[in-house]
């Protein structure tokens, strides 16, 4: 082993000393800092609008893959064992599909982990909308205790300490491995997951001739308003809060809002976060793409399939909610949707399913 060592070295030091030869002085080694911007209008899709990119934190190849090596590895957690890409899994469109994640040491989490795609034109982020931005995001679950108890000052000596990271840090960003680069690395990353490719998006806006008779029934229910007194309804009034080409309000002041779920709240949600009466039992509406993945439903993973979710919306809903949302009542009368309804409702929801996103490269796991 050793003798091989130096046959090695040899070469190394004979090339050196040439150069040492030719050279006065040895020049300081050229920066290797020269990222490769990633142009916005090759990775986001027209049809979505630009989002808004952070002015200090322009996306680099380096910077996405940077953040993409730091999503799926556990060294961000206290024991090593958990990545974020344990309870966001690919397979399952980023999310999980236990009703509650397991972190370190088994722990159990309180929500659902909700699946992570679109994400640069969310303007909030959590159940609870507590976030705005990513980059603050990531350093929640790393600290939380249930998820990967992390002491961030710990994290920063381990990320100083592996070659991997030293590299990295300084091919996305210039300098050694902290926190701060960390945190942008990781945005740039999350930023970067887009979901685009289904049905609906070669309907968008309105190519009806893509439906199948039921997909385009059960797009005319989403799309339609009840009246207060016909049933079975007519409209079942889903797109006031998941219209649009993102199947989501992303704008807060109405995305925020409460489903119904409870006559009784246990979860305070938004109330907790503003400290609001009116805000009680409030959550972020979630995006409907890719729900053939991301089961359970509903903030705290109560609802096992998307029939269940039908039936909530038709039959079940509480209007006796706290702060329930006057879009959901129509006049006490359930929709009593038929049968024949909630099947067309289910095949369009379904148009919104994006395979691609489940084995794209560019998101998996790069240590594999
Ligand atoms: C132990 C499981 C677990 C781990 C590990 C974990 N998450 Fe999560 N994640 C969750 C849960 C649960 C929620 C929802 C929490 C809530 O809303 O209060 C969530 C929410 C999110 C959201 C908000 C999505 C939205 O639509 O609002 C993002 C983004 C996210 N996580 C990214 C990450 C990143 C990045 C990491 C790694 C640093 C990570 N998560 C690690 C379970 C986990
Ligand atoms: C007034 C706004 C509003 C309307 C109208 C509405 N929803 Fe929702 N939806 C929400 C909110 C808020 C949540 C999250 C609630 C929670 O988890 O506590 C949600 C959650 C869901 C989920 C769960 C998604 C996930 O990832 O967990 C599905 C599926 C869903 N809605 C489908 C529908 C359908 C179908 C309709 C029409 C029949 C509809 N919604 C009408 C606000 C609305």
């Amino acid at each position: 082993m050793k003798r091989k060592r130096y046959l090695f070295i040899l070469p190394a030091l004979l090339t050196l000393g040439v150069y040492s030869c030719k050279r006065e002085a040895p020049l300081p080694i050229k920066s290797p800092y020269q990222p490769t911007p990633v142009k916005p209008s090759d990775i986001f899709p027209a049809s979505f609008g630009m989002p808004l990119i952070p002015k200090d934190n322009p996306l680099t190849e380096e910077g996405i893959y940077l953040g993409r090596m730091l999503f799926y590895d556990p060294v961000l957690s206290l024991d090593s064992s958990i990545s974020c890409a344990s309870c966001h899994r690919q397979e399952f469109a980023f999310g999980d599909p236990k009703i509650l994640s397991k972190g370190v040491f088994g722990l159990l989490g309180t929500r659902n982990a909700p699946p992570l795609f679109n994400l640069a034109w969310q303007r909030t982020f959590f159940w609870d909308a507590r976030q705005r931005r990513l980059r603050d995001l990531v350093f929640e679950p790393i600290q939380d205790h249930r998820e990967m108890a992390m002491n961030v000052i710990k994290l920063e000596e381990k990320l100083k300490s592996l070659n991997r990271y030293q590299a990295a840090f300084r091919r996305a960003f210039g300098e050694e491995p902290n926190l701060h680069h960390m945190s942008l690395a990781m945005e740039q990353f999350l930023m970067s997951i887009v979901s685009a490719d289904s049905k609906f998006d070669r309907f968008f806006p309105r190519n009806l001739s893509v439906f199948t008779p039921e997909e385009r029934d059960g797009f005319l229910l989403f799309n339609g308003t009840p009246d207060s007194t016909t049933r079975p309804a007519t409209g079942a009034d889903c797109f006031h809060c998941h219209g649009g080409v993102h199947a989501q309000a992303i704008d807060p002041s109405i995305g925020i809002v409460s489903n119904g779920l409870d006559a009784t709240i246990t979860d305070k949600g938004y109330g907790n976060i503003t400290g609001k009466a009116f805000d009680l039992g409030k959550f972020k509406t979630p995006s409907l793409r890719n729900l053939v993945y991301s089961a359970p439903y509903m903030h705290d993973g109560r609802f096992a399939s998307i029939e269940e979710v039908i039936d909530h919306y038709s039959d079940n809903l509480k209007f006796n909610a706290p702060n329930l949302s006057p879009q959901l009542n129509h006049g006490n009368l359930h929709l009593q949707l038929t049968a024949q309804q909630k099947r067309n409702l289910m095949a369009f929801l379904k148009t919104m399913t994006d395979s691609s996103l489940l084995t794209n490269k560019a998101y998996s796991n790069p240590f594999r």
